[in-house]
């Protein structure tokens, strides 16, 4: 979904249940759906008692990278991707938090040896708040599942991308004015929690806070993690320190900061932002496709890639062309917002494009209005930045239950999984995913990728060749089923 990135603020959901034009030029490979009933846009929101920063689009940022690593086997739940800015300290910062986490969650909570258990779930990713040429600020936000309990963390990072300068919130905002600040905040200040305790954090609870952001006026947010300064049960609280108190206890770098996010622009640019000038997305109108296949006298099979679009999304679409070879895309929303010319370009290519979800929860984990978002809002950016509406979903880590099966019906996708484990997202090797591949493929089957991977992209042409030789015919998931029903499940094709 296309943000403007001068009007970017994120409403709160209760206002943006305004219904949404649907558009279902011909579509080549894939068939449009009915409408689906559901019309709330669920752009992500970041969650928090109290005032909360907005969230800006990504794709202000040129040049911007998005390293994803995920763990997608039915029992390994990981999900993790943070932006990379080619500045060597500022990656390295951001790269360390997030590795910290990965590493600390891994080794806390591993794979549970008993299948029938729960599966410790990590779904860590990232939002950008803040942003010019020389202030960019991201939130890191993260859900964990331990097996047993769940729990939401959060962390701001802020960075100059021109100086490759990695700020502390001390460096933004004096932490002593800060703390008397913050002391003399009524507890109930825009938030709904009436017993906070700051006493605990020693005598910095500024220096002890996860999220130091700022509101669209300038007020400074001050936000911790679960548990760390009110009961569990209250969600990450956030305590709001008024502009005109603020102001005067900002360093330089925290004034550009503070209008980094309140007025953001490209920071690639020094020109002015043009407010209402962002033309919307111009909407692909994929080529017609001139294929009729026959898949019960062909050998078809399908090549199904999730996770992205990513950096090596590009590289990929010149392999199968090369190979005429059509394939289904699973997308996740927060990469197409991170990479929308890519997906526009997967659409022109012909390819079909499905719903892997906004954030790749385990939907299972869900309620059924957050499964609804998840599907929702990843409809919708599809079909803004494409034009063509989604038929198929593919549910994170393969996790699927009665609810999911029942919203995915709702929504008008079919739930498609995979018969074919290439574990390319394991091996990361080449050499591994093209064997596999191979091997495993029977007349029907849907193959498993990444293009996230380099490795697994780099094993597509091989595969492309071997898997022709032996006579197979490659086409799209909805060409291979048929005509898929909205809420049924299907691994595989005849
Ligand atoms: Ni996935």
């Amino acid at each position: 979904m296309k943000r403007a990135w001068l009007g970017a603020a994120i409403l709160p959901v209760a206002l943006l249940l305004s219904s949404c034009a649907t558009q279902n030029p011909a579509a080549d490979y894939s068939t449009p759906s009915a409408t689906p009933t559901t019309t709330a846009q669920a752009e992500p929101v970041l969650q928090g008692n109290g005032d909360v920063p907005r969230l800006l689009d990504p794709e202000l940022l040129e040049n911007l990278s998005v390293t994803v690593h995920s763990q997608s086997g039915y029992q390994d739940r990981i999900f993790v991707s943070w932006p990379e800015f080619g500045k060597p300290r500022i990656d390295t910062a951001i790269r360390g938090y997030y590795l910290k986490k990965l590493t600390e969650f891994q080794r806390d909570y591993p794979r549970p040896t008993d299948p029938a258990a729960p599966s410790p779930e990590l779904n860590l990713d990232w939002h950008l708040i803040a942003s010019s040429p020389s202030m960019i600020g991201i939130v890191a936000d993260g859900y964990q599942f331990t097996g047993a309990d769940s729990s939401n963390l959060w962390q701001t990072m802020w960075f100059d991308p021109q100086t490759d300068t990695v700020y502390q919130p001390s460096d933004l905002v004096n932490s002593y004015s800060a703390n008397t600040a913050l002391a003399g905040l009524a507890p109930s200040r825009r938030t709904t929690v009436t017993t906070l305790d700051l006493s605990s954090l020693g005598n910095d609870p500024f220096g002890a806070a996860t999220l130091v952001a700022f509101t669209g006026n300038g007020d400074l947010i001050v936000g911790y993690d679960e548990c760390q300064v009110a009961a569990c049960v209250e969600d990450r609280v956030t305590l709001t320190i008024p502009a005109t108190t603020v102001t005067p206890m900002l360093t330089a770098a925290g004034v550009r900061a503070q209008s980094a996010e309140m007025d953001p622009v490209d920071p690639s640019t020094t020109a002015s932002p043009q407010p209402s000038a962002t033309p919307a997305s111009p909407i692909v109108t994929p080529q017609p496709s001139t294929r009729t296949v026959n898949c019960k006298k062909l050998k078809c099979v399908a090549l199904t890639f999730d996770d992205g679009p990513g950096a090596y999304t590009k590289t990929l679409l010149t392999y199968l062309k090369a190979g005429n070879t059509p394939a289904t895309f699973f997308m996740l929303g927060q990469q197409i917002d991170a990479y929308p010319s890519v997906t526009k370009a997967v659409a022109k290519a012909g390819h079909e494009i499905g719903v892997h979800t906004w954030s790749h929860r385990d939907l299972t984990r869900l309620s059924a209005v957050q499964i609804d978002k998840e599907i929702v809002s990843t409809v919708n950016i599809i079909r803004n930045e494409t034009g063509v509406t989604p038929t198929l979903l593919r549910p994170p880590y393969g996790a699927v239950n009665a609810t999911v099966r029942k919203e995915a019906g709702k929504a008008g996708l079919a739930v498609v999984l995979w018969n074919v484990d290439t574990l390319d997202w394991k091996t990361r090797s080449t050499p591994k995913t093209i064997k596999a591949a191979v091997r495993d493929t029977r007349r029907g089957s849907i193959i498993l990728l990444h293009d996230i991977h380099k490795t697994s992209v780099a094993a597509v042409p091989q595969i492309i060749a071997q898997l022709q030789a032996k006579g197979y015919t490659f086409v799209t998931v909805s060409e291979l089923l048929g005509d898929p029903k909205p809420g049924q499940t299907y691994r595989s094709g005849r």
